[in-house]
């Protein structure tokens, strides 16, 4: 039995899309037939409490676990988790400081970087590059890129679109547009799969999100 491959959803700041982008992955993820736990990192518990308020008769496709501690304790949390599922996508605190999100990322195989196109994420995003890149000095099998979220078709999202070529870490192949589906969906406790065709715009970007990170992990 392999062990499972480990996705953390990690910024600088809150309201990137870290929670969004997880939830959204793991519904995709596992509707792609894969076996998904989604973590809860956050102290929050916003992803925890996305899925609980999911209905009965149409429960969050993946199972949620809450993690806390160091990264020793969180693999140790992982372990009968990993018995069960193929992929684990960790949601984390708002911030870089926090000691989950060095837990994190001192076991994640791919660190996923929302960044909403603006100067204030963008400067924020150079901050987070710096630690994934020191971080794989000592761990060469860890992965980054940055996922674009909340794009908006305006010159100044092209600009930053652009500038997020100059970074070291990739930027991912995959876009998330800014969408009330994306907020409904947390709203009614699923993703949005679960919207019905008014929300198929935003099925196709997380289908493509799905993709993108899959041949990132090389599945
Ligand atoms: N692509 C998007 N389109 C519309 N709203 C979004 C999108 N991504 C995130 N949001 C909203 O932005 C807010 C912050 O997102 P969240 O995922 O909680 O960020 P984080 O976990 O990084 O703090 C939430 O209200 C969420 O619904
Ligand atoms: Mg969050």
């Amino acid at each position: 039995m392999t062990a499972p491959t480990l996705i953390a959803l990690i910024s600088q700041k809150g309201g990137s899309g870290k929670t969004t982008v997880a939830m959204q992955l793991a519904a995709g993820l596992a509707l792609a037939g894969h076996r998904v736990a989604l973590a809860d990192l956050d102290p929050q518990e916003s992803a925890s409490r996305w899925a609980e308020s999911a209905p009965p008769e149409d429960p969050f496709a993946a199972e949620v676990v809450r993690l806390r501690g160091s990264a020793a304790a969180m693999a140790k949390a992982l372990r009968p988790v990993g018995n069960r599922v193929d992929i684990v996508v960790m949601d984390c605190p708002p911030s870089i400081e926090h000691p989950h999100t060095m837990s994190a990322l001192d076991l994640c195989h791919l660190a996923l970087v929302p960044v909403v196109p603006s100067p204030t994420d963008l400067w924020a995003t150079r901050g987070i590059e710096r630690l994934i890149l020191d971080r794989r000095q000592h761990r060469p099998e860890l992965r980054g890129a940055l996922l674009p979220n909340r794009v908006m078709r305006t010159a100044l999202a092209g600009d930053v679109l652009d500038v997020l070529q100059d970074f070291q870490l990739p930027v991912l192949d995959a876009a998330l547009a800014q969408r009330s589906a994306y907020a409904l969906s947390a709203v009614r406790g699923t993703s949005v799969f679960g919207l019905g065709r008014s929300a198929a715009a935003a099925q196709e970007e997380v289908s493509q999100l799905v993709a993108a990170v899959l041949r990132l992990i090389g599945d």
